[in-house]
């Protein structure tokens, strides 16, 4: 996590650093702290604990520190608490070198004594100072240029990293390192830019290298030079980054995960236009023909957080459509315990940021054993996707909140997409049924409209519940992997403790937590699990829970049972999970806001998880 940027041109470096940092403080929002030099070569380091908004009051918005070129650091702590100490940059002991670090240097132990038995200090406790050293340790040894001293370096490191870092001798210069960590160049007008995202460098240019792993990038006088583990000079393209600068800013509203939630009619729309042809899908475009889908003999979906949950709904929806098996597995899992792999099996990474460690993993473990893979990403040129074999791009844009709404809706879209058109290529549905779906599917952003036109019980039932303790999300089926996102939309920015049960399961354990009072939220959209859900609602009030139903209209005898009700409007059950959830997103919203809370930026979390 944590977000790397650096700048090399004609401007003053630091307030072009700390808006840059503005844009990554999603990935980590611990410290941060910028180096900067002027043309003397003196470096200039400034760091605080806490938000960015203190280094940016420390700097004087920047102002206070003078140079044209410099590297900055928002972090996530790893590697040692958060402190002013502990903040990135960090320096070599006779201020030779400096960096920022985004990753985890897995044997930063045995560099560190290798490097004290070698005469080096160490200040702080992480591992970003070892791997700064280390780098100043063969720059010295070898006596070679700054590129030859990575290279040594990256030989020796072990873990992940994206690196910017600055030599004495090389003013005017950042190096930049990368292995499997998110980070982009851009060169444009005479000035360079590094980040870890594109969100950071958008407003200076669209168009940037994407740096390999295992790959050196020198930033010097407009243009970006590559290097490879050898030191030989590499080629690489341009790609054009096509979201706009406005689609990573507010755009009025108070917080991004509200802009994001608006956002996902567009981003549906969007996504499922990427493969929509009249009133049929094609699916050719991302790799997958339906000779390719007929062949498929299971399916095998990874990933983490939220998308995971969008496996759990894929899993009953290409089960139910396409009667092809399907599987979910959690990516941190998958990737440790030697999964078998049929031969016609695809495994299938569904990842927003297509960075995650684990999901970056999980698919090199599965191409390993010779999988077919397919990835659902959201960012373009990002590891997940250059990876896999195939990519379906969701068209979410850049998502900023740390809590997903938008990637979240346009994943569900792309699986839909898949059961739909791979139910088709294997005869499993008539076509009157096909076009039926694909039409549903057309018509969900427009559902999903009208459910944020009105949004006012929400806000009243979420100032009545932010004193709640715990909160019980409930469903079967499909409403069972609706309830586990809404459960962690709710545990992450409101910190109610919050679990999601299968409500069948309820009664083998979870039942003895209700008592007066808690909140069980059922999800009830699936017509055949209706009663069953009901059954379960009414142990809970009998024991007396608080009951809030969220169904859809015409179910209106629900409000027997329950305390409070939602209604969403009818779609094919399959599709549920796209509109059931937009009430749980607000729900959560809201209550994170009643309760005052940073609702973009929760404690302790990080939107890309680069690190194990
Ligand atoms: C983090 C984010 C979640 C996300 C998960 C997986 O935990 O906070 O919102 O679902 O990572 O991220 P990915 O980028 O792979 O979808």
């Amino acid at each position: 996590m944590c977000g790397i940027v650096g700048y090399t041109g004609q401007r003053q470096a630091a307030p072009i650093l700390l808006d840059g940092l503005s844009k990554l403080e999603y990935r980590g929002y611990d410290s941060a702290g910028i180096a900067v030099r002027d043309g003397n070569g003196e470096i200039e380091i400034v760091k605080a604990k806490g938000r960015l908004a203190a280094l940016s009051e420390k700097t004087d918005c920047g102002r206070a520190l003078a140079g044209t070129c410099g590297i900055g650091h928002t972090r996530w702590a790893t590697h040692g608490e958060p402190s002013e100490n502990n903040a990135h940059p960090h320096l070599s002991d006779d201020g030779n070198v400096v960096g920022v670090h985004n990753g985890i240097i897995e044997n930063y132990q045995e560099l560190r004594e290798k490097l004290l038995h070698n005469g080096y200090h160490f200040y702080s406790d992480t591992d970003t100072e070892v791997a700064v050293k280390l780098i100043d340790y063969y720059y010295k040894k070898y006596l070679g240029t700054p590129v030859d001293a990575i290279n040594h370096a990256m030989v020796r490191i072990r873990g992940s990293y994206a690196m910017a870092i600055m030599f004495k001798e090389y003013p005017g210069e950042v190096f930049a390192a990368r292995k499997d960590c998110p980070m982009i160049l851009g060169a444009a007008d005479g000035e360079c830019y590094l980040a870890s995202d594109a969100t950071a460098i958008l407003k200076y240019t669209r168009s940037v290298y994407y740096i390999g792993d295992l790959e050196i990038g020198r930033l010097k006088d407009g243009a970006v030079t590559f290097y490879n583990l050898d030191g030989d000079e590499i080629e690489k393209e341009k790609v054009e980054i096509l979201w706009d600068e406005e689609a990573a800013e507010k755009a009025g509203y108070e917080h991004f995960m509200m802009k994001e939630i608006h956002e996902q009619p567009r981003a549906i729309t969007d996504t499922l236009g990427s493969v929509l042809e009249g009133d049929s899908l094609n699916l050719e475009g991302v790799g997958l023909t339906d000779e390719a889908l007929k062949e498929i003999s299971d399916i095998c979906i990874v990933a983490c957080g939220s998308a995971y949950h969008v496996g759990v709904v894929a899993q009953y929806v290409i089960e139910d459509l396409a009667k092809v098996p399907v599987r979910v597995e959690l990516a941190s899992e998958f990737r440790y315990r030697k999964p078998l792999l049929k031969e016609k099996e695809l495994v299938v990474i569904i990842s927003q940021s297509g960075e995650t460690a684990d999901s970056l993993a999980a698919l090199r473990e599965a191409k390993s054993m010779g999988a077919k893979t397919f990835a659902i990403v959201n960012v373009v040129g990002s590891s997940i996707a250059r990876e896999a074999d195939h990519v379906f791009y969701t068209m979410a844009g850049p998502e900023i909140a740390v809590a997903t709404t938008k990637a979240y809706s346009a994943q569900l879209i792309a699986v839909y997409c898949l059961a739909v058109q791979m139910a088709k290529a294997r005869a499993q549905i008539m076509d009157a049924y096909y076009k039926e779906l694909v039409k549903e599917m057309t018509l969900l952003p427009g559902k999903i409209n009208k459910i944020l036109e009105d949004t006012g019980r929400l806000q009243w039932l979420a100032a009545r519940q932010a004193n709640v303790k715990d909160a019980f999300f409930i469903g079967r089926g499909i409403d069972y992997a609706i309830s586990l996102e809404g459960s962690l939309k709710m545990k992450e920015i409101s910190y109610i403790h919050s679990e999601a049960y299968a409500a069948g399961e309820l009664k083998h354990g979870t039942i003895s937590l209700i008592e007066n009072g808690t909140l069980v939220i059922s999800v009830i959209t699936q017509s055949g699990l209706y009663e069953k859900i009901v059954s379960n609602m009414v142990e809970c009030k009998s024991r007396g829970a608080q009951l809030f139903g969220l169904t859809t209209y015409g179910n209106y005898n629900i409000e027997d049972t329950t305390d409070f009700v939602i209604y969403v409007p009818k779609t094919d059950e399959h599709f549920a999970a796209s509109l059931a959830v937009v009430p749980l997103q607000l729900l959560a919203y809201y209550v994170s806001l009643s309760k005052g809370l940073d609702v973009d930026k929760p404690r302790n979390l990080a939107k890309s998880v680069t690190v194990e």
